[in-house]
């Protein structure tokens, strides 16, 4: 099997974590006898230091035709007041909505070995495993209308959702419990929205045809605040695009790393693959981010676009290993402590890769 990705390094930490991911990515190609051909394309800041738009025509039309796309991050300070236009921003955004890529994937688990990682208690912590399904290509991200006034005295966003659109994204989250614990939590806030009284009203409809999955409500507020408290209690999530973006991050602080995270985008075409993670423009060029969120992500792209399973399971187990085996990176341990590089991070990772077993003759 031979497979072709776009690989879109962008911004800041972006890539050395990609780097670190196709260094891992090309271990397993090797370990499980396929072939990955990829093909580097510039997005966000990067794109715009060229003079190209935060999403260049050839970097589109690149990844509309590769069987994955696999991303690190975008941003950068120094467009951090730029219009909206020209944000490396909203290269990613018009990514996604540009392929169709309505639901996000983001799985925040506590690793054995980083229960006491994190600000938490490490009983409470511990055994996490979630999956936060975000809708990604409509809510208050996309609705219009949008922007500011003439004046620029006042500025405006909608979060707008159609029937269809929640159902699409309900259906993955539906599918994604069945295959888990069989709960699922649907976030909004429909006390006082009624982008969310139709969002909750769909999520319902669409429970009918799942009576094997468990389905409760929270209000958003309430479910910020159960996150810290109780997030044993959660397996899967669905919430609207900004919602499932704050909350994504607190899984990252429950975890106890936002470099831990993975994400897939996926839709009806390609899937993008990429850490819940941003530029991080501090630790940019320092060989110090932590590469699990994008490793990680290398695995969900194995998993969900090039259905190598086998190799998806070895790059966690892998992790894992590296974890039990007390690597940390810097953004793991107490300020001041020695931690491993970046790159040392994924080498150490690539070495944990275990091939399939031995065929045995019989
Ligand atoms: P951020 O995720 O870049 O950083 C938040 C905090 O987490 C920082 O303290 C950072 O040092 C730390 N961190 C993040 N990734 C890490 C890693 N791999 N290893 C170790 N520590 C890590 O968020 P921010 O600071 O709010 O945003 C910085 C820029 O990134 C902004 O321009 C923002 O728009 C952009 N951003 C991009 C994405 C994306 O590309 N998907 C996601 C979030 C933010
Ligand atoms: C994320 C990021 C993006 C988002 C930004 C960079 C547009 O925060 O992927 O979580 O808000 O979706
Ligand atoms: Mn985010």
């Amino acid at each position: 099997m031979s497979y072709r990705l776009t690989v879109l390094p962008g911004d800041g930490v972006g890539p050395e974590v990609v780097d670190a991911a196709v260094f891992v990515l090309r271990t397993a190609a090797e370990r499980f006898n396929f072939e990955i051909r990829l093909r580097p394309q510039i997005i966000g800041a990067a794109a715009l230091r060229n003079g190209l738009p935060p999403l260049p025509p050839a970097t589109l039309e690149a990844c509309g035709a590769s069987d994955a796309i696999l991303l690190g991050a975008v941003g950068d300070p120094e467009f951090d007041r730029a219009p909206i236009e020209f944000r490396p921003e909203t290269g990613l955004l018009q990514l996604r909505k540009a392929l169709g890529l309505y639901a996000n994937l983001r799985p925040a688990m506590v690793w054995p070995g980083l229960e006491g990682v994190g600000p938490f208690h490490p009983e409470k912590v511990a055994g996490v495993d979630m999956l936060i399904v975000r809708e990604l290509t409509s809510g208050l991200y996309y609705g219009e209308p949008r922007g500011f006034s003439d004046d620029r005295s006042s500025a405006v966003n909608t979060m707008r959702y159609t029937r269809d659109e929640v159902e699409r994204v309900a259906v993955v989250a539906f599918e994604a419990a069945r295959r888990r614990r069989k709960k699922l939590t649907s976030v909004d806030k429909s006390n006082v929205l009624e982008a969310s009284q139709l969002w909750r009203a769909e999520v319902e409809r669409v429970a009918q045809r799942y009576p094997d999955v468990a389905l409760d409500h929270l209000y958003v507020d309430a479910c910020a605040m159960t996150l810290v408290l109780d997030p044993k209690r959660f397996d899967v999530v669905v919430t609207e695009n900004l919602f499932g973006d704050i909350l994504s991050d607190e899984a990252g602080a429950i975890a106890g790393s936002l470099g831990l995270l993975p994400s897939a985008s996926l839709g009806d075409g390609p899937g993008l693959f990429e850490p819940v993670h941003g530029s991080a423009p501090a630790l940019a060029g320092l060989d110090a981010a932590n590469p699990i969120g994008a490793i990680a992500s290398a695995a969900l792209m194995l998993r969900h676009a090039l259905r190598q399973e086998a190799a998806a399971d070895a790059i966690e187990r892998a992790i894992g290993a590296t974890l039990a085996a007390g690597l940390r990176t810097i953004d793991l341990v107490p300020v001041g402590t020695a931690a491993v590089s970046c790159s040392a991070m994924a080498h150490a990772i690539a070495e944990r890769l275990q091939g399939p077993p031995p065929q045995t003759l019989s």
